[in-house]
């Protein structure tokens, strides 16, 4: 195992280029199962999370290869629909193989995912959906197994918003008979990104982008050639950084319409935001100053970036509220950060932030992936050293954060545990 050795306190500037979207980058390889085509990617982040759908890919049969930002994935005409416990525990984005193999192979058993880390993450919204569809499922031995002949279109209204449950029976509804209507649907940039993938390899659909999707299916796709859209959250991540230990900090190559929220609320914290259609600069102009906030679904904060943002209020000027509105127990970060100074008290769903003069470095531990980010970001502006295990988390989902940081001035080590 390996852990980051970070010494604080380094000014971080300059510039530094953020990878594709994990979150953009799963259901894309997963859509690859809904053609006999090949298709080839590029912008893909080379990370675990991403070997991983590419191992439960060749377990379906499909050739993966990749190198650098590019993957290629030519479906083979495997009949295989089985994704095993052994690859979805490590995984629960596996479960985005559902929808396409009960679409095209008519049969599909796919591993529960069981809870994780940050809640119980049921599944239950994406089972609904394929059920409308006329598909025929059981849950057996932990195993989602289903069948469908046929699927067909129908309107699906969502209970709540969610991500992966709105993208498996999108992916489903573009090789269903007729028209399908998603309503509730999630509007997260991951999930336009994929209809627009998906648009290019012949679906049909409309109103992606916003709560009401529509689908015509169709009965083939074809293979496509397609760039993802870059990682807000990686680009998130990086700005707050900046903002904590800046500096002048001028993060590349995003999009600046999906970083609004925490635009907004770096703002109010009193952090300098320049920024054009591509880029966003931040300039820390004094002390940082309380801001409440809470996660909610795109475009609200998104909540993926609440630990790291937790992080940069741990030592600002006042207390802010922070309600955590997504995941029932993504408040982890929490006990590392008070191990380093900070004072927060947790409430349910609600943290309580009571600004310090300074963290200070300690060893702690990660328990998730966002929580990894928080608390490299605790270390880098802590007084001492600080020492993250357990950053295989932080690995499922950044693309070498360290030496992206290390490029801006940071004094961060990887070594072996
Ligand atoms: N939910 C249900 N039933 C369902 C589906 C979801 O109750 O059938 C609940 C969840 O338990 C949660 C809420 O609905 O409380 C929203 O969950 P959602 O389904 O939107 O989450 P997800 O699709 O499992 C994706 C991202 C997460 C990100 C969330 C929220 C991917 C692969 N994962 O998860 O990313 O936090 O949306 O934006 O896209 C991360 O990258 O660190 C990460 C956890």
């Amino acid at each position: 195992m390996e852990k980051m050795i970070i010494k604080g306190g380094n000014r971080l500037s300059g510039r530094v280029r953020v990878s594709g979207a994990k979150n953009a980058a799963l259901p894309a390889l997963s859509a690859t199962l809904l053609t006999d085509e090949e298709c080839i990617f590029s912008g893909f982040p080379p990370v675990a999370d991403i070997a991983t759908m590419g191992k439960t890919l060749r377990e379906l049969g499909s050739e993966v290869e990749s190198a650098g930002e590019y993957i290629r994935v030519k479906p083979g005409n495997s009949e295989n629909f089985i994704a095993p416990y052994r690859l979805v525990k490590t995984m629960r984005a596996s479960v985005l193989v559902l929808g396409p193999l009960l679409a095209k192979r008519g049969r599909a058993k796919v591993s529960l995912p069981g809870g994780c880390a940050i809640g119980a993450r049921p599944i239950d919204m994406h089972l609904d959906g394929f059920q409308a569809m006329g598909a025929e499922l059981k849950i057996r031995h932990g195993y989602v197994e289903g069948q469908a002949r046929e699927l067909r279109g129908t309107r699906v209204k969502f209970k709540r918003s969610t991500v992966t449950g709105t993208e498996n029976v999108l992916m489903a509804a573009c090789l269903a008979r007729g028209e399908t209507i998603l309503e509730n649907a999630a509007l997260e940039p991951e999930v336009t990104d994929l209809a627009n993938l998906l648009i290019q390899m012949g679906a049909r659909i409309e109103g992606a982008g916003t709560d009401k999707i529509r689908i015509n299916g169709v009965d083939k796709l074809s293979g496509a050639r397609y760039r993802i859209i870059p990682d807000r959250i990686e680009a998130g991540t990086l700005l707050i950084a900046g903002a904590m230990c800046g500096g002048e900090v001028q993060v590349e190559g995003l999009i600046f319409d999906h970083q609004k929220a925490l635009v907004e609320k770096l703002q109010a914290a009193g952090v300098k935001v320049e920024h054009d259609y591509d880029w966003i600069r931040v300039t820390r102009a004094g002390k940082v100053k309380a801001v409440d906030f809470e996660t909610e679904p795109f475009p609200g904060f998104p909540t993926d970036l609440q630990a790291q943002m937790m992080a940069l209020l741990s030592t600002a000027e006042g207390t802010s509220t922070i309600m955590e509105n997504i995941f029932e127990n993504r408040f982890m970060h929490v006990s590392e950060l008070d191990r380093m100074g900070a004072d927060i008290r947790v409430e349910g769903k609600r943290a309580m932030v009571q600004g310090v003069e300074h963290l200070s470095g300690a060893p702690v531990m990660a328990s998730d992936l966002r929580a990894s980010a928080s608390l490299i970001l605790a270390g880098l502006s802590a007084e001492g050293e600080t020492e993250v295990s357990r950053i295989y988390h932080l690995d499922r989902g950044y693309e070498r954060l360290d030496l992206k940081l290390a490029q801006l001035g940071a004094d961060i080590r990887r070594v072996k545990d």
